[in-house]
């Protein structure tokens, strides 16, 4: 069978402006379903049939093109400038040894995609939202009030968010990559049944559409021999009724109900939580500025041929006796949470 080939072209035909959304797949390219006009992948115009046979008309017009790239089942587009394309960003875990990937089912959320980013570093909203009688998708491990901690990394930064189970400290590491990447591992397994350290379930990219319209997209990730999910997931779009949605409600309707889709940041009352979403809205700040004075990022996703390394993942440590007092075991499980993250940032993963 011969490759296919993949475009992104403008979305309105330039011959009188009908969505190519109903343009029919052909060989060659994509033909508009008004007066048939034909568009190669590049956004050449291959075919004006209604046209003399003599007429120019296709040579002089450009239809506008998008450079794309597959990736197992998702499709990316570059929407910049020619001259800044940057490389296709190659983290570790798009090709994990011993681990399949499905894509997520894209959804899209009416919110401003920073919202969406920083529930990826609030993990204080587990013990919450997702432990609310009727919710599903958590398992009661995450009823356990953790430890949080934050710290960056040189692809972002990581949440950690810590449990005690006996003599197991369970460490649950997420990835930030600026600017809209999230990482995060199972919610839906029960301690006993990890590894002693396992990478994402999960790899989302938050997709600004406008202001106030954000789609999510990504992989659902799991070790070979193991379940995929390929499903949204409770409460991760708006198809439930109002009426279910009040009862039992998911991360879509805390995050797009933030003051109608776009956060007032004068109006928030920040408090000991928050230090990933402080942190986070400086990291996007830095970035804004630099970028608005023509800087160079210095952003892992930009340097071209690396495989980017990531942090998210599960760490089961075990034989960790408990410490005298409450407070100095707060502080023991802290230390070993930072010091795994610390040192998969020195040595990486171990292999296999
Ligand atoms: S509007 Fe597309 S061919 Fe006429
Ligand atoms: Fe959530």
């Amino acid at each position: 069978m011969a490759a296919v080939e993949i475009g992104l072209i403008e979305l309105h035909c330039p011959h009188r402006g009908t969505s190519l959304e109903f343009g029919l797949i052909e060989s060659e390219g994509l033909r508009c379903c008004y007066h048939g006009w034909l568009f190669g992948c590049n956004g050449s115009i291959l075919e004006t049939p209604g046209e003399p046979t003599d007429s120019t008309l296709k040579e002089k017009l450009f239809h506008g093109a998008y450079p794309v790239c597959e990736h197992a089942g998702l499709v990316f587009a570059y929407m910049g400038p020619p001259d800044k394309q940057p490389p296709f960003p190659k983290l570790d875990t798009l090709t994990l040894p011993g681990y399949q990937t499905v894509p997520r089912p894209p959804s899209v959320w009416e919110c401003n995609w920073v919202q969406v980013k920083e529930n990826a570093m609030d993990p204080a909203h587990f013990q919450f939202l997702h432990t609310l009688p009727g919710s599903e998708g958590f398992v009661d491990d995450f009823k356990t009030k953790p430890e949080w901690d934050w710290m960056e990394t040189p692809a972002g930064m990581v949440y950690i968010d810590t449990r005690r189970q006996d003599d197991l400290v369970w460490v649950r590491v997420a990835d930030f990559i600026p600017p809209n990447i999230h990482q995060f591992t199972a919610n839906d397994e029960v301690l006993m049944a990890r590894n002693s350290i396992s990478r994402p379930q999960a790899t989302f990219w938050a997709v600004p559409l406008d202001d106030r319209n954000t789609m999510q997209i990504g992989y659902w990730r799991a070790p070979e021999g193991k379940r995929v999910r390929n499903d949204v997931g409770f409460g991760q779009d708006g198809s439930r009724s109002y009426d279910k949605r009040q009862r039992v409600p998911g991360d879509y309707d805390a995050q797009v109900s933030i003051h109608n889709g776009m956060a007032r940041h004068g109006l928030e009352h920040l408090a000991t939580t928050d230090r990933g979403i402080i942190m986070m809205r400086s990291m996007i700040r830095r970035a804004i500025r630099a970028n608005g004075t023509g800087e160079e990022l210095d952003s892992p996703l930009l340097r071209d041929g690396e495989i980017i390394a990531t942090y998210s993942q599960d760490r089961v440590v075990s034989g960790i006796a408990q410490a005298g007092t409450h407070e100095a075991d707060r502080r023991l499980i802290r230390e070993i949470a930072r010091n795994a993250v610390s040192e998969t940032v020195a040595r990486g993963f171990p292999a296999g």
